[in-house]
C-alpha cells in the first residue's frame, strides 16, 4: 500500500488477548510542586470544599475515573516519614524536603489521602519509604492503615478519626531505588534484600495486601534489565507486580519518530515480560508476577534542574509541562499498548494527575484541561472487558528511530456483558488523511453508536488559559455499517474512538 491508499481494520471478538484490568487507568499523585498543595488540596481556594479539597479538580478526576491512585511519591517517598503527616494539623511540623528542595508542610498526609480517594472513588496505592525509611516504618504504616483497633498504630488511626481499617490493598516497595538521584539509593542486591524483608513483614502484618517491586526506573538505565532480574530473583514469591517507569521525549524534535514511540513502549514491555518468564522458570515457581507501569507520561519540556528545585518554598511551580497535540497522540498510543499488552500489564498510573506533568493545570480558582486529558478520558470511559488482537493493514512510513512503521496505531476492546466493542485509532501521519474500512469477522454489529475525534493541523498546538478548548475530543459523524463493514476518513494527526453496539 502507498500512503494515498486506504487502510483496513479487521475485528474478531474471539481473538482475545486478555481481560483488561481496570487498574490500567490509574493515576499518581506526589508531594511535588503543586500536585498535592494548590492542586488537590487548597483550603484557601474559592473552589475548596469543607475538607480543603478542590471541588473543580475532584470533578475532573471523577470524570477521568482513575481506578487507583499511587501516593505519596515518587522521589519524595524516599525521604518521607509518614508519621509527620498524621494527627492534629496544628501539631504537624513542616520539613525541608530534599527530593525537590521544597518545604513540606505536612498538612496533607495519609488520612487526607484516603479521604481524597473516597471522594473520587479510587483505590489507594501507597508507596513505603525504602530510602531513609526502615522496614519497621513500612510495617507500622500497614498497621496504621489496615489493622483493627487494639494495637499502637491502629489505635493512632482511630484517635485520628477512623476506627475502621482503611484496607489499603496495593503497596509499592519504594520508588526508583536504582537511580543515583534517589534518596537512600541502593544497588540491586541491597534493594532486593531490603524489599524482600519489607515484603515479608508487611505480609505478616496483613496477608491480603498486594505488593509492587521496584523495577528499573526506565529502559534507558545502564542497569536495565539486570536490575529487574536480580530484584525479581530475590523477591519473586513475595511480590505480585513489578514496576516500570518511562517518560517519553521529543528532544530531537523528530515528530515522525516521536509519533511511533509505541514501538519503544512495546519493546520495553516485551523485555520486562521476558525477565518475568525467565525468573519464573529459574525459580521453578507456580506464582505469577505482573507488570505495574506506575509512572508514564510525556515529559521533557520542563526538565531543567531549575524546574525540579523548589528553592525551599511551599508548593513551588515544578515541571508544569504544557502538552500539545503530538503529546496527546503519544499518550493515546501508550494506552493502545496497555490494551495490546493487557496479558501482562495489570496496573498503569499516569504521572501525575494535577499541575506536575499532568492532564490538569490549576490557578487558585480555575482548571485547564490539557490535550492529554482527552485520550485518558476516552480510554477510561470506553475500554472495558477483553482486549482484542486486531488485524491492521495500513500504509507504512519511514522513521529515523524505528525504521518502517505503520501509519495507524490501533487497539480494541470488547465488553460482552455490555454488548459493546470500542476501537481506538491513531493516524500518525503529519500530512495524509486516511480512508479506512472496518470489518468484523465473527459478528455483524448493530450500529456505531458513538464516534469521537481529537485532531488538528499543528502538532505543536496546545490548550491555554486563553484558548482552553482548542484541542478536545469532538463528536464526529458515526459511520453507518453497510454489509457488515464501516467506512471512515481519518484526518492526519488524529485520534479517533468508535463505540460499536454489537
Ligand atoms: O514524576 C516525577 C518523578 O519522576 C518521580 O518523583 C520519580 O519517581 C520520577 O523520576
Amino acid at each position: 500500500m502507498s500512503n494515498s491508499e486506504s487502510a483496513r481494520i479487521t475485528i474478531d471478538t474471539k481473538r482475545v488477548i486478555s481481560e483488561i484490568s481496570p487498574l490500567l487507568f490509574s493515576g499518581f499523585a506526589e508531594h511535588m510542586g503543586r500536585c498535592i498543595y494548590e492542586g488537590i488540596y487548597d483550603p484557601t481556594s474559592p473552589q475548596a470544599d469543607e475538607q480543603g479539597l478542590r471541588k473543580d479538580v475532584l470533578a475532573a478526576l471523577r470524570e477521568l475515573n482513575y481506578r487507583s491512585m499511587r501516593y505519596p511519591g515518587g522521589n519524595f517517598v524516599s525521604g518521607y516519614h509518614w508519621e509527620d503527616g498524621i494527627g492534629p494539623k496544628d501539631q504537624r511540623s513542616a520539613r525541608r524536603e530534599l527530593a525537590w528542595q521544597s518545604i513540606e508542610t505536612n498538612q496533607f498526609g495519609t488520612d487526607e489521602f484516603i479521604q481524597f480517594c473516597r471522594e473520587i472513588d479510587t483505590e489507594p496505592m501507597l508507596a513505603v519509604n525504602l530510602g531513609t525509611g526502615s522496614i519497621q516504618d513500612a510495617v507500622n504504616l500497614v498497621e496504621y492503615c489496615n489493622a483493627p483497633r487494639g494495637s499502637k498504630y491502629a489505635n493512632m488511626r482511630a484517635s485520628n478519626g477512623e476506627s475502621t481499617p482503611y484496607g489499603v490493598k496495593y503497596w509499592c516497595l519504594g520508588n526508583e531505588m536504582d537511580g543515583a538521584w534517589q534518596i537512600g539509593h541502593l544497588d540491586a542486591v541491597e534493594y532486593g534484600k531490603k524489599a524482600r524483608e519489607a515484603a515479608k513483614l508487611m505480609r505478616l502484618q496483613d496477608d491480603s495486601i498486594e505488593l509492587v517491586l521496584c523495577g528499573s526506573s526506565s529502559s534507558k538505565m545502564p542497569t536495565y534489565p539486570e536490575w529487574d532480574r536480580i530484584g525479581l530473583e530475590l523477591c519473586w514469591e513475595l511480590v505480585d507486580y513489578h514496576s516500570m517507569h518511562y517518560y517519553a521525549d521529543n528532544l530531537a524534535d523528530d515528530t515522525p519518530s516521536f509519533l511511533s514511540l509505541s514501538a519503544a513502549f512495546e519493546d520495553y514491555v516485551e523485555t520486562v515480560a521476558a525477565v518475568l518468564r525467565y525468573v519464573k522458570a529459574k525459580t521453578r515457581s507456580k506464582h505469577d508476577v505482573r507488570l505495574s507501569w506506575d509512572e508514564w507520561n510525556v515529559w521533557y519540556k520542563a526538565r531543567e534542574i531549575s524546574d525540579m528545585r523548589g528553592g525551599w518554598s511551599e508548593a513551588p511551580h515544578l515541571i508544569e509541562e504544557i502538552y500539545n497535540l503530538e503529546d496527546a497522540l503519544v499518550v493515546a498510543q501508550w494506552l493502545n499498548v496497555f490494551l495490546r499488552r493487557a496479558d501482562v500489564l495489570k496496573i498503569a498510573c499516569i504521572a501525575q494527575i494535577v499541575n506536575v506533568i499532568a492532564p490538569i493545570l490549576t490557578t487558585s480558582d480555575k482548571i485547564l484541561k490539557q490535550t492529554i486529558y482527552y485520550p485518558l478520558l476516552m480510554f477510561s470511559q470506553m475500554a472495558s472487558g477483553n482486549s482484542l488482537d486486531v488485524l491492521v493493514e495500513a500504509p507504512r512510513y519511514e522513521t529515523k528511530q524505528f525504521g518502517d512503521m505503520p501509519l495507524l496505531d490501533v487497539s480494541s476492546s470488547h465488553d460482552e456483558a455490555a454488548g459493546m466493542n470500542a476501537i481506538f485509532i491513531v493516524n500518525r501521519s503529519l500530512t495524509e488523511g486516511m480512508s479506512i474500512e472496518i470489518h468484523w469477522g465473527d459478528v455483524t454489529p448493530k450500529r456505531i453508536s458513538s464516534a469521537h475525534q481529537l485532531s488538528g493541523n499543528d502538532p505543536k498546538a496546545f490548550n491555554s488559559w486563553e484558548a482552553p478548548n482548542r484541542l478536545t475530543t469532538r463528536p464526529i459523524y458515526a459511520p453507518k455499517i453497510i454489509d457488515g463493514a464501516a467506512q471512515l476518513s481519518l484526518p492526519p494527526l488524529s485520534f479517533t474512538v468508535l463505540g460499536v453496539e454489537l
